[in-house]
């Protein structure tokens, strides 16, 4: 009697088991782990792309428009945000060849000195590279020399991209405000 129950009880563990690891292999469909090279993913390369950056923020061709305004009289703007849809162009010259926009905002985060969150897409548009994307969230103190953000992402043919850029002001004009800097890209992706 004792006997058969201690086996009922062994059967019925081992069939719990069982029934365990059929769920837990079926039964959560929404998941599975895959072979990498299913999604094309065979050797990660790492890119730089040089990208000048023209951010354009008074009259009729503005390319940053600011969104909220800083609420208190702040020496550093603190509280603004700015939507932009800056050309990224080959050269210094907004007349250089447009290779993309950068898409997004940035928002004044600092209350010390002028540092921008930035967070924006770089929208590619020429040759393959036309449609991907890669994706900058950052901080910018714009007075730095060197200003490093992290690319945290991308798509198209930047899919689990990561990387950084530094960002150097190649021309500021403190009457506008207009700004031009040079984007030096350090992107890893398949
Ligand atoms: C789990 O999948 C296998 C193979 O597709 C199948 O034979 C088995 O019956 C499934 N189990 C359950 C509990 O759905
Ligand atoms: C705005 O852009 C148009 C078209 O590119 C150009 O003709 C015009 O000169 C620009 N205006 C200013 C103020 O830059
Ligand atoms: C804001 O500006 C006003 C007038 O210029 C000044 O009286 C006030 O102290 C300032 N407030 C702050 C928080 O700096
Ligand atoms: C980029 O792609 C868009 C949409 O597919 C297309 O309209 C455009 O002509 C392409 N540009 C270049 C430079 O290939």
């Amino acid at each position: 009697m004792a006997k058969l129950s201690k086996n009922t009880l062994a059967a019925h563990f081992i069939f719990t088991i069982f029934i365990v690891s059929a769920l837990a292999e079926n039964g959560s469909s929404f998941a599975r782990s895959m072979d990498k090279k299913v999604l094309g993913m065979k050797k990660e390369k790492l890119s730089h792309f040089r990208l000048y950056w023209h951010d354009i923020v008074g009259g009729k061709n503005a390319t940053a428009v600011p969104v909220v305004f800083p609420s208190r009289n702040s020496t550093t703007a603190f509280g603004m945000i700015s939507v932009i849809d800056d050309p990224l162009t080959m050269g210094p010259e907004l007349s250089s060849k447009m290779v993309g926009r950068a898409q997004g905002f940035y928002s004044a985060a600092s209350q010390q000195e002028i540092g921008l969150l930035m967070a924006m897409n770089f929208a590619f548009m020429e040759g393959k590279y036309n449609g991907s994307t890669i994706t900058i969230l950052g901080r910018n103190t714009v007075f730095s020399k060197v200003r490093e953000m992290p690319v945290i992402g991308g798509s198209g043919l930047f899919r689990f991209a990561r990387g950084y850029v530094e960002a150097r002001t190649h021309r500021f004009d403190p009457a506008t405000g207009d700004a031009v800097v040079q984007y030096d890209c350090y992107v890893m992706h398949y």
